[in-house]
């Protein structure tokens, strides 16, 4: 007979006893971003984004969706607040839309910059702090009717935006960290190189040039932030990925190597380097971005933060000399994101990070989490899978800051099931049930569990 007790619900998901994770200095949470879940596309003279535009564009969005509805955040903001309090976070990640509060000649919309306001005052009745991100990928168009990110300017656009909006929302509500870019890296080669986001463009040359004016513009951004917000922690967040050699040969692991220069040190040199990794031009001859001098110096002006979002990891092997092919295997655990699912590879990737770069900063996990074929069922969502997946990558985060690495917060993605950008509503992130047809919250079971864990550790 077996007589060990079930789990309880917080054991479901939680970090190992003893973990770091489970000092209540330690920052929890769950993100989402503007796109993703506000809609109200036309609502108080917001203008168009590339999203809006690339959504109305054939062929580009599974089944055509767009976020013009989503989860109908902006005005179902309170009941997401309680959503958010139930679950007991320390803090929120959200994120502003463009444009929403800033017109074409770039003066203020009052009534988006309102509810914004209205957002950090209710997370502050609730006692949740912020984490603001800047530019989650909705670039108004006619920003992009000047050629978007490929024009040097749109770097002094944002940094006016980032004056703006951190001037407006001062002495609202606790804004613990501004964000200036999310992944800079999707806007960049998922923008500008292979075409699979807004604004749908194809070249590797552009790639480049988009993510050089998005890190200059995030430097230009940091002086207003930190005189604006001068209690608040500044910083940028970046999608990364550890890429493993399929075999031990010479061959693999410098196609290995060359993954993690494309998807993590293009970001992350110039931020902490202040130069680009020399081994991307041997991936993309000749797409080295126009610079002036001193940009650079812009670009590595020093954060305070800097944010990891971790979802899987990519398996590599050469298809001839700097040119790399991902391996599929057939046997391994996936998402619906048709993502493999590798816990270690967050503790190898973060304690990596670590020894690779002198000046990292403090780091938050900033999104992790996991899409899944979630449905109700009797009132309920039991995402098992989704369960272990927290739990193991708690598990990882733990071992790295064990061994040293400094994270301070761990926030899941998502709170809501939303528009999955290119694949619309059907790849399911959130903690929390939607009902597109009802917009009816649900909280999955790893939402209950996540509950219960903070509540246990609140309780001490
Ligand atoms: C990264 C992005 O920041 C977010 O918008 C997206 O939904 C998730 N990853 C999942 O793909």
């Amino acid at each position: 007979m077996d007589l060990t007790p079930p789990p309880t619900l917080a054991e479901l998901v939680s970090p190992p006893a003893g973990s770091a994770m489970r000092r209540r200095d330690f920052i929890f949470g769950a993100g989402t971003s503007s796109y993703q879940i506000e809609g109200a596309a036309r609502a108080d003279s917001r203008l168009e984004s590339i999203w809006d535009r690339f959504c109305a564009t054939p062929g580009k969005v599974l089944r055509g969706e767009t976020g013009a509805v989503a989860c109908d955040h902006y005005h179902r903001w309170r009941e997401d607040l309680d959503i958010l309090a139930r679950l007991g976070v320390d803090a929120y990640r959200f994120s502003i839309a463009w444009p929403r509060v800033m017109d074409e000649a770039g003066r203020p919309n009052h009534r988006g910059i309102d509810f914004y306001k209205r957002l950090l005052g209710g997370l502050a009745e609730r006692g949740i702090r912020a984490f603001v991100t800047l530019y989650h990928w909705d670039l108004p168009q006619h920003l992009q009717d000047r050629d978007g990110w490929l024009n040097r300017g749109t770097a002094w656009r944002f940094a006016d935006y980032a004056d703006l909006m951190s001037r407006a929302l001062a002495g609202h509500g606790d804004v613990a960290a501004w964000t200036t870019h999310n992944e800079p890296w999707c806007s960049a080669y998922l923008g500008y190189g292979d075409g699979h986001h807004a604004p749908g463009l194809k070249s590797p040359r552009w790639a480049a040039q988009a993510m050089h004016h998005l890190l200059l513009g995030h430097g230009l951004a940091l002086p207003a932030l930190r005189a604006n917000a001068p209690r608040a922690q500044h910083g940028i967040v970046a999608n990364v990925a550890p890429g493993y050699a399929d075999s031990d040969t010479a061959a693999d692991r410098d196609a290995a190597h060359l993954f993690e220069t494309f998807q993590n040190r293009w970001v992350l040199d110039p931020l902490l380097k202040g130069e680009y990794p020399a081994d991307l031009w041997r991936y993309w001859k000749g797409c080295e971005p126009a610079m002036q001098p001193g940009d650079m110096d812009i670009i590595q002006r020093p954060i305070d933060y800097l944010g990891l979002n971790f979802y899987s990891r990519a398996l590599l092997r050469s298809a001839g000399p700097d040119t790399m092919a991902w391996v599929r295997r057939p046997d391994v655990e996936r998402t619906t994101m048709d993502w493999e699912v590798y816990p270690q590879g967050m503790q190898d990737l973060l304690e990596a990070l670590d020894r690779e770069y002198v000046r990292l900063p403090p780091l938050y996990i900033t999104e992790n989490g996991m899409s899944s074929h979630d449905a109700i069922s009797r009132g309920e969502v039991d995402d098992v899978q989704r369960q272990a997946y927290i739990k193991r990558h708690f598990a990882a985060c733990s071992r790295a800051m064990e061994n040293g690495v400094d994270v301070r917060g761990y926030f899941i993605w998502s709170l809501l099931d939303n528009f999955e950008w290119a694949f619309g509503y059907e790849r399911r992130f959130g903690l929390v049930h939607v009902d597109f047809d009802t917009q009816k919250r649900t909280l999955k079971r790893s939402a209950l569990a996540y509950a219960d864990f903070l509540r246990e550790r609140a309780a001490g």
